[in-house]
């Protein structure tokens, strides 16, 4: 019997047009572009302008090109999967805007949350819904805006200066061609270290499993989804991020995730013809290209110009690599993620 993969029939990416160098950023808080470049290898990132850009509406833009690359219109897609860490709205989640806006009928849609790596798991599950025949055309989107929600004083420089706003997509088909395709994927997840890279506040927890728990509002026993003058005042309505415990974790995760891929199918590291790593930090990448003797060449990276876009790092920097002819038909391209969660994926694709 014929076997069905699923391919990437169409990439796409939109970043807003407001470029922040590191300079910028030294203007409203103690930081410098010699740190910034020295630590992370961010050049500069995009913001979204206000009333304008959401990650609903960059990940819109980014589908359409996708889809025109692909070859499809709006009723041929029959699945949504949308990953994002920074949601336009809590609730619903971003698909069925993006649905809305491209005017996609009644097809389902599906919020992935799962950070730097949502992009590979949305793969993941749009793999197996095309390999059993359910879906022919799934949109899968990674889009995010980091800035409305960040900490632009000194306090939180560590986490505000590596992150960027933007949006990538894919639409994904099924082929028949032999040997092409997705050919595995590999999810993992520690919630051990759920905390240690976390936008805790405001949430649902009840403070359970924060430390303090002084941070679960007292003004109001009955409502915890809401900011208390406390978090403003400590400041933990911010995104918290442990660096270093999760830089540790970051590059012994992705060699091992993509060495799980490659074992999957009996590949060697030196039949990649291109990495696609999460852009989390280029030291990372770098750490990760040295660990699997990989040439310069063969490793993909544009968080200088972008920073780390979280779950649409992956999408923005697969399409600007094949927008750049790095990626040829025939080529084995491997895409990898860690990040929140801590969760971390990988993908192999015969393209
Ligand atoms: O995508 C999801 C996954 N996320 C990641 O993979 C991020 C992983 N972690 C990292 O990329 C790095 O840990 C950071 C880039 C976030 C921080 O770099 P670091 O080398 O781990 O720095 P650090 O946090 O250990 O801080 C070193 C020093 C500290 O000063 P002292 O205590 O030595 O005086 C910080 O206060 O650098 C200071 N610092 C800064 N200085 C200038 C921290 N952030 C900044 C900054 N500008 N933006």
């Amino acid at each position: 019997m014929t076997q069905i993969r699923t391919k990437i029939a169409g990439l796409g990416f939109f970043v807003p047009e407001n470029i922040v160098t590191n300079d910028d950023l030294s203007k409203v808080m103690d930081t410098n572009d010699e740190w910034i470049r020295a630590r992370t290898g961010i050049e500069e990132r995009r913001y979204v302008t206000r009333f304008k850009d959401t990650p609903a509406t960059m990940g819109t833009e980014a589908a359409k090109t996708a889809m025109e690359r692909a070859g499809v219109t709006a009723e041929d897609i029959d699945f949504v999967i949308f990953a994002t860490l920074s949601p336009d709205y809590y609730f619903p989640g971003g698909g069925v805007l993006v649905q809305r806006e491209l005017g996609l009928g009644h097809c389902g849609a599906l919020d992935v949350r799962n950070q730097c790596s949502g992009f590979v798991y949305g793969l993941s599950i749009a793999d197996q819904y095309i390999r059993t025949g359910t879906y022919k055309n799934i949109l899968l989107v990674g889009s995010e805006a980091h800035s409305p929600g960040i900490d632009f004083s000194t306090r939180g420089r560590d986490v505000t200066v590596i992150f960027g706003d933007g949006a990538g997509a894919a639409v994904l088909q099924p082929t028949t061609e032999e040997g092409r395709g997705i050919l595995t994927t590999h999810l993992h997840a520690d919630g051990t270290h759920a905390e240690k890279l976390a936008f805790i506040n405001p949430g649902s927890h009840s403070g359970v499993f924060t430390e303090d728990r002084s941070l679960f509002p007292q003004e109001d026993p009955y409502a915890s989804l809401m900011i208390t003058p406390k978090m403003i005042e400590t400041g933990d309505h911010y995104p918290y991020m442990d660096g270093q415990f999760v830089f540790k974790n970051a590059v012994k995760r992705f060699p091992e995730v993509i060495s799980e891929a490659l074992q999957a199918t009996g590949y060697n590291v030196e039949d990649i013809d291109l990495l696609v790593p999460h852009q989390a930090n280029l030291r990372i990448a770098q750490f990760v290209q040295k660990l699997l003797r990989l040439p310069d060449e063969k490793v993909f990276n544009n968080i200088q110009k972008y920073g780390n876009t979280t779950a649409a790092s992956i999408p923005i920097a697969l399409c600007e690599a094949w927008e750049q002819g790095l990626v040829k038909d025939g080529d084995l391209i491997c895409l990898a993620a860690f990040g929140s969660g801590f969760t971390w994926a990988s993908a192999l694709i015969r393209w």
